[in-house]
């Protein structure tokens, strides 16, 4: 069985948040579960790249939009490498592949005269880029409640596709096909909004040209909803490519809800249009909201660093929390103190310790050598069935995207398991030679348990396989989802390890910034006011604007030979390196600078010191006791202008 399973394309204007994480993680989970079954699985995500908001973005940091999506881009697939996304393509939307599609499609809907061209008035949000209507404003404002900004009047010739056209073959499909829109609050949401009349939609834009242009009119470039959401296409190489035979229809466009009518309703009707056939099912998921409320994004500015949240907690406890949070439906909430609690409480006690405590016994009880088992009894029939009873539910509810549910049952499994190790009391039998068998039966079976749990957890977090693997003797038992109900599988006479704990729990406070004891009073500021550099004369705006400061990154920093004070650092800045000498080595060893984002003065005419050209200067701040490198966090781009 083929499955094709696609996340949106994310807007690079901004780094990837827990918020666009989730919809990643869920469908990789999807997809691992789906190749696990023994599918023909492919999983695609990308970027959408062609915004109006990304080229006034861009424009506003004073960087070239190709290097600022580059930069951004970079950050999604590196976090996604970090969070073990198992993606088989990443399209990006600046692609020709994808282009050319576009504007093959573009042609085709003209040619049928489905697309014409007329006059766009009307307003548009640019941070939705999405156009409105005067009356679905609300009070003058974009009327999606979690945007709720400004819109602009836009007035220019335009292309138009006939929506209208297709408004009852659209809702007829709707009707024939309950599974189509998920889950069915959407559903009938999309249901109301189509009834109440689908205009004709602008597909194109003249006022500026950052995207494709339509190949027969180039002052225009496609409206980016029509070029992104024919990326599910372009990517498998529509109309031709043997992988769009074989993988078209998706069977899951996976989506927060905010973008299911264009899903539900542009997109379908796009692929009417074109007499392809329409995607099984589009679901759309709450949202991750913050504690105090509100849907976590980069505006809000509540969203938290991905990648310093992966390094505290590393990729498994992250991708737990968001799929085990977002309930079915509803939204879900994302806190630091909640994840780190479910952290320890579900991963770190409930499996980490059962992994643990049950191999600690093998290795006490019986010299980490798996016995033979005995008889079974009831209990163990009981956790056999159980076992399959996880396996179907969790797979069904994965086929439903309701991974909270699917977890839900491993979870049952995982506590079944705690429990029976405390209704057989393994400590008791070894201390009577009598109980060998049971001994043997119950041990075998608690690590026939930590072999299925592997399985089971494996769609999911896909790092606890590899940490149980080397503990079970270093044999893969992990990749074969029907084997979590299967028994027997490990061969007695291997040896287990017990290992560290594969959960250890986390102290949130370690993380928390340390209150600064009360401080003496100090006058060594006074005296160092005193002894401040007199400022240097007064120069105009022009003067200063001649010197262009840029942010860059230290790639690699080594000790200049013969000079005490000199550091040659290699520096990155959007794409292109440079290599710089700076007189910080008195303050900074190499290791601490490599990573670091700093200023450098760029126009500089280069100068030879120690024999090396040195081009550019860092800035740096410094007093009668030290000096320090002035820089950025890390959300500004390299390239990017500092005024
Ligand atoms: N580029 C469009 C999608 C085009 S698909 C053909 C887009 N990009 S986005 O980057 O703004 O958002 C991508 C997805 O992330 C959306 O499905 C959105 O719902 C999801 N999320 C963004 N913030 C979110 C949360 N706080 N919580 C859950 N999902 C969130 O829209």
């Amino acid at each position: 069985m083929k499955y094709y399973i696609t996340t949106p394309i994310y807007y690079p204007n901004s780094s990837p948040h827990i918020g666009t994480a989730y919809t990643t993680i869920a469908a990789d989970a999807m997809a691992r579960l789906r190749r696990m079954k023994g599918d023909d699985v492919y999983f695609l995500t990308g970027t959408d790249e062609n915004a109006q908001k990304i080229i006034r973005t861009a424009e506003s940091a004073g960087v070239d939009p190709h290097v600022y999506v580059d930069d951004i881009v970079s950050r999604f697939r590196e976090l996604w490498r970090l969070l073990n996304i198992s993606n088989d393509d990443f399209i990006r939307t600046t692609e020709a592949r994808h282009a050319e599609v576009v504007q093959y499609i573009f042609n085709k809907l003209y040619e049928k005269g489905d697309i014409y061209k007329s006059e766009y008035e009307g307003w548009y949000c640019t941070p939705c880029e999405t156009f409105w209507t005067e009356n679905r404003l609300v009070d003058g404002k974009c009327p999606n409640e979690d945007c709720a900004r400004e819109v602009e009047l836009l007035k220019e010739e335009s292309y138009f596709f006939k929506m209208s056209k297709y408004q009852g073959k659209l809702l007829q499909y709707i009707n024939d096909n309950p599974d189509f829109i998920k889950p069915l609050s959407r559903r009938n949401e999309m249901i109301r909004f189509i009834e109440g009349g689908l205009e004709d939609l602008c597909v194109s834009r003249t006022t500026f040209n950052w995207g494709i242009k339509v190949p027969f009119d180039p002052k225009h470039v496609v409206y980016v909803w029509l070029d992104a959401l024919i990326n599910y296409i372009s990517a498998l190489g529509y109309p031709d490519h043997e992988k769009f035979k074989k993988y078209w229809p998706a069977d899951v466009h996976l989506m927060g809800k905010d973008i299911v009518r264009f899903h539900s309703i542009i997109w379908p009707i796009i692929l009417m249009a074109l007499d392809v056939p329409l995607p099984k099912m589009v679901f759309g998921h709450g949202w991750f909201l913050g504690k105090e409320g509100g849907k976590i994004s980069k505006s809000r500015g509540n969203a938290q660093d991905s990648f310093e949240l992966i390094a505290r907690y590393g990729p498994d406890p992250i991708r737990y929390f968001l799929l085990r949070e977002m309930q079915y439906g509803l939204d879900g909430t994302y806190s630091e103190d909640d994840l780190v609690e479910k952290l320890n409480s579900d991963l770190a006690n409930d499996l980490g310790n059962y992994v643990s405590r049950s191999l600690a016994m093998v290795v006490k009880y019986i010299d980490g050598k798996v016995p033979t088992p005995g008889q079974d009894t009831d209990l163990e029939k009981e956790i056999k069935e159980l076992s399959s009873k996880v396996k179907e539910s969790a797979e069904e509810k994965m086929l439903a995207c309701d991974p909270a549910s699917a977890l839900e049952y491993v979870w049952q499994f995982v506590n079944r398991c705690n429990k029976y190790v405390d209704e057989t009391a393994p400590w008791n039998l070894a201390k009577d030679q009598n109980n060998t068998e049971r001994l043997n039966t119950v041990l075998y079976t608690m690590v026939e348990c930590i072999r299925i749990l592997g399985i089971l957890c494996a769609p999911f977090m896909p790092g606890v396989p590899e940490k149980i693997r080397p503990l079970l003797g270093g044999m893969d038992f992990f990749s074969d989802w029907e084997k979590a109900d299967s028994w027997n599988v490990i061969q007695p006479g291997t040896i287990v390890d017990k290992g560290q704990p594969i959960f250890p729990r986390i102290d949130l406070s370690q993380f928390s910034v340390e209150e600064t004891p009360e401080k003496q009073p100090d006058n060594t500021a006074e005296i160092k006011e005193i002894n401040m550099v007199p400022i240097k004369d007064e120069i105009t705006y022009e003067d200063f604007a001649k010197i262009d400061l840029r942010i860059v990154k230290i790639l690699q920093a080594e000790k200049v030979e013969k000079a005490d004070k000199l550091l040659k650092l290699e520096v990155e800045m959007a794409g292109e390196s440079r290599t710089v000498v700076a007189g910080i080595a008195g303050y900074y060893t190499a290791e601490e600078l490599i990573g670091k984002k700093v200023v450098l003065v760029a126009n500089l005419k280069p100068v030879k010191l120690r024999g090396i050209v040195s081009q550019g200067m860092i800035l740096a701040a410094s007093d009668s006791e030290g000096l320090e490198v002035l820089g950025v966090e890390k959300e500004i781009i390299t390239g990017g202008q500092v005024k």
